[in-house]
């Protein structure tokens, strides 16, 4: 006895590349770039091995290093100058993201994705305006209505500095509603949404917290990220998005949720992303640095199987490092 139908005929160096069903492209990819507001210099992660916050002053040279790997997108995030309880730098239009949005938008071709969210630029570090009793009682924290409009205003500010997607992930209920009518009523109708749909609180997050400064001072996040247990929820997440018009739809972290990019993707017409997370990153990097894992290998690997779930674009600390070695 033996087999006639053999999976391995295929498997040879000839065949393989011939069959091989799922293939990352450099376009796939979105870099993370922070601009902060308070250096003159750049300033490593130390959490993020390879990442750097960069003044105003260098976000061109920053991009321009993203472009010469065939990246051709980068997502934006800030370090204000100073914080507030309403996160008023998020919104103003001297801002660090609304500066350097400017510059880049100006002076390179690369597509760019603003992330929309208060917690960096609030002094309790959450995602929207605080209930008065926040930090007293834990069921309650961020008041979702009042949020809306500081968003929408932050992100019509940041396509009047010439953002072509703007990206909201404080899981503000009613969130793209707000923000798809703030940028219509101000004549951005061009201007792209990529909602972060189903965003889980999520313990993988912590190096990102220490690279934008975003930590919230007390409690967490778990009254409006979703609970890491449900998947139904997230159907219902995305399916409010879709209907309110986001143009692609996000799902993060990636890698402990790729159940959840594969139901999206079955889920919506629309492009999928999906964001492989600091803590996702870090972990690989911890690992390497150990000599446990090989990094090259691994984070290719990972990115692969998250396109191979069905994310059509991932943002990623790797991108620059993948996009080298296709
Ligand atoms: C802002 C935001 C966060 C991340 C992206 N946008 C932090 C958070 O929700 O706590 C995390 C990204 C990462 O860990 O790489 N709300």
């Amino acid at each position: 006895m033996f087999p006639t139908d053999r999976p391995r005929r295929l498997r040879t160096d000839g065949l393989r590349s011939l069959v091989s069903e799922t293939r990352l492209e450099p376009t796939d990819l979105i870099a993370p770039v922070f601009v902060d507001a308070t250096t003159d210099e750049r300033v490593p992660i130390e959490s993020m091995p390879g990442h750097e916050r960069v003044p105003v002053s260098e976000a061109t040279e920053r991009v321009h290093e993203v472009t010469e790997t065939g990246v051709e997108t980068v997502i934006l995030f800030g370090v204000p100058e100073s914080k507030d309880a309403r996160g008023s730098r998020a919104y103003a239009d001297d801002g660090v993201v609304q500066r350097a949005t400017r510059r880049i938008t100006d002076e390179t071709d690369a597509t760019v994705i603003t992330d929309v969210c208060l917690c960096e630029y609030t002094d309790h570090g959450h995602c929207g305006v605080l209930e008065a009793d926040a930090e007293t009682d834990p069921t309650t924290t961020v008041r979702n209505d009042e949020t809306l409009d500081l968003l929408a205003r932050t992100a019509v500010s940041h396509a009047e500095a010439g953002a072509d997607v703007v990206a909201p992930s404080s899981m503000t209920d009613g969130m793209v509603t707000a923000i798809r009518e703030g940028l219509d009523d101000a004549g951005h109708t061009d201007v792209a949404l990529l909602s972060y749909a189903a965003k889980y609180e999520s313990s993988f997050y912590g190096p990102f917290r220490d690279a934008a400064d975003g930590a919230p001072a007390f409690g967490d996040r778990r009254h409006y990220q979703m609970d890491p247990a449900n998947a139904r929820e997230a159907r219902r997440e995305v399916r409010l998005d879709d209907q309110a018009g986001a143009d692609l739809l996000m799902v993060k972290p990636a890698l402990p949720y790729l159940d959840i990019v594969a139901e999206t993707r079955r889920q919506t017409d629309r492009p999928v992303a999906a964001y492989n997370v600091s803590g996702e990153y870090a972990m690989l990097h911890a690992a390497a640095e150990k000599g446990w894992l090989d990094l090259e290998a691994t984070a290719h690997e990972s990115l692969l199987s998250i396109k191979r779930a069905g994310a059509d674009l991932i943002v990623t600390y790797f991108a620059e490092r993948v996009a080298e070695n296709l």
